[in-house]
């Protein structure tokens, strides 16, 4: 007897249907899989044989064809081990075949019959509510994240394969609901935490405030971490939309462990050993990479020239086209990949250059190499660099605490809002034309930055950062027009073209 049941897969952070037909034959008892299937869908014949066996039904000993449709999509893992019981079970006569029209089935089962999480549910169920679907049967620990956008298909949350045959078999059951998803308040490390630092901090801000990428160079314990940290927790809440996408890059990943959406901005602090899959997506089973799962959050690459050239140039694309098109032998998938990017170095190979409390031990010829390592196209998409000096011990010991994060998220709320009037984009995101009609610069500001650009040979690509960072700092006055002082304090954010000069 042939029969059919509908399942889903994910392709990037979309999901597409997977038909999975069984047909139960006399001939050599055995159970074979065909439609690409890689090992881990292959093995589930062991899992699922013990898996109906230990549910107390019976495992027909005939001949079991699975063919999982379309044959040109690749299935990886094990959500399939599901709906191929079910499938199994009702060719065999155990479940009437019309119980399951309609409805979507995915989850890995142990060999005692447990139905453990899959990844990629919140897009399944996205997908199941778009298609009319009634039901989406999901193991237990996914529910949350498949109610987030469960709509009128009725989530239904199972732990054992005895639970789906038994859902089944009652139509009339009535499911335990879902939970409706918690907004949970921020809890990431506040910025009062920091002691002085004064520059530092306003540069964060102004990072915040326009989304402008940025570096901070400083030796060590200095507070680069410690200020990087705390860049999610003043920027903008997340939008539902923003959540929504974040959670859907979560859920493929398979990194959700139950939560139902991701309701904070993501901080993403890659370790600079970090393969170029790991950093920027791929691998066999296609995972988004750090940039993905930083999406609506901030990337962090600490010690930056530790990373290898291979990695920082796969992150040249996805700063420019906010996604990432991970190619695989048959297809380009992509992931979304809208981050902000800090990172944080040392001035010197010793760390201290600079440094009026320790003497720099490194020859000229080795601080030459280091800074020769960090020009070239990623600086070129940081539009601040700023120092961070060692702090003496009365401002760590004696320092007042700074401003909190909930009143500097305020301000950054409000230029962002400002940016949102005159457009879609923020000011880091404009197009030089955007930027030259938004930031218009009046007689003393065209003076400042002309004096600046003889002094300190600026490149155009500087020139166009300052007059971004001017544009933001304009909006955090709630100022139209770009002024003389906007341009000032712009430059001072450019650190490295200063050392340069
Ligand atoms: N401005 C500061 N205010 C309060 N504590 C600070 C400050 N700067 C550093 N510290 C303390 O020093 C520790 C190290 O700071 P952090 O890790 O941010 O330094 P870093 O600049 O990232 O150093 P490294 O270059 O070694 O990575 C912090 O955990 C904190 O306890
Ligand atoms: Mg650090
Ligand atoms: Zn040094």
């Amino acid at each position: 007897m042939l029969t059919q049941v509908l399942s889903a897969t994910v392709v990037g952070i979309d999901a597409a249907p997977i038909h999975v037909e069984v047909d139960v034959a006399n001939g050599l008892p055995g159970c074979h899989i065909v439609g690409l299937p890689d090992a881990g869908v292959k093995e589930g014949r062991v899992r699922i044989r013990g898996a109906i066996e230990n549910s107390g039904f019976k495992y027909p000993l005939r001949r079991i064809t699975v063919n999982l449709a379309p044959a040109d999509l690749r299935k990886d893992g094990a959500a399939f081990d599901v709906p191929i019981a079910i499938g199994i079970l009702t060719a065999a006569g155990a479940i009437p075949p019309e119980v399951h029209d309609n409805s979507i089935f995915v989850g890995e089962l142990a060999l005692d019959g447990r139905v453990r999480p899959v990844r990629g549910v919140l897009p399944m169920a996205a997908y199941a509510r778009a298609r009319a679907i009634t039901r989406l049967f999901v193991p237990r620990e996914n529910a949350p994240e498949a109610a987030v956008v469960g709509g009128d298909c009725a989530i239904v949350p199972v732990g054992h394969l005895g639970e789906v045959v038994e859902a089944l078999q009652n139509q009339g059951t009535r499911f335990e609901p879902v939970a409706p998803p918690t907004f949970l308040p921020s809890t990431s490390a506040d910025l009062a935490d920091i002691r002085g630092q004064e520059v530092a901090r306003r540069a964060l801000e102004i990072a915040a405030a326009g989304g402008h990428n940025i570096l901070f160079v400083g030796p060590p314990g200095s507070g680069k971490t410690m200020l990087a940290r705390r860049l999610p927790g003043i920027l903008p809440a997340l939008s539902f939309d923003e959540s929504l996408e974040t959670t859907m890059v979560y859920s493929v990943a398979g990194l959700l462990a139950g939560r139902s959406l991701i309701t904070e901005r993501p901080f993403r602090a890659p370790h600079h050993t970090v393969s170029v899959a790991g950093l920027a997506g791929g691998g066999p089973a296609v995972r988004p990479g750090e940039i993905s799962l930083a999406h609506n959050g901030v990337l962090f690459l600490d010690e930056l020239l530790e990373f290898g050239r291979p990695a920082l140039e796969a992150l040249r694309q996805p700063l420019e086209e906010r996604e990432i098109a991970v190619v695989r032998a048959r297809r380009t998938v992509l992931f979304p990949a809208d981050f902000m990017l800090v990172a944080a170095l040392n001035p010197c190979p010793c760390g201290h250059f600079g440094n009026r409390l320790r003497t720099c031990t490194c020859s000229q010829a080795a601080i030459d190499a280091y800074r020769a390592k960090l020009s070239g196209p990623l600086l070129d998409r940081i539009d601040m660099h700023v120092e961070v000096p060692a702090l003496n011990y009365r401002d760590l010991a004696y320092g007042e605490p700074g401003e909190n994060t909930t009143a500097v998220r305020a301000r950054v709320e409000t230029a962002r809002e400002r940016q949102h009037q005159r457009g879609p984009r923020s000011n880091a995101r404009l197009t030089s034309a955007e930027l030259g009609a938004a930031a218009a610069l009046d007689g003393d500001g065209h003076r400042i930055l002309e004096r600046a650009v003889t002094r300190l040979a600026l490149s155009a690509r500087a020139i166009e950062r300052v007059r971004r960072l001017a544009r933001t700092i304009a909006d955090m006055e709630a100022s139209t027009d770009v002024r003389a002082p906007h341009v000032a304090e712009a430059l001072q954010y450019r650190f490295l073209d200063r050392e340069g000069a």
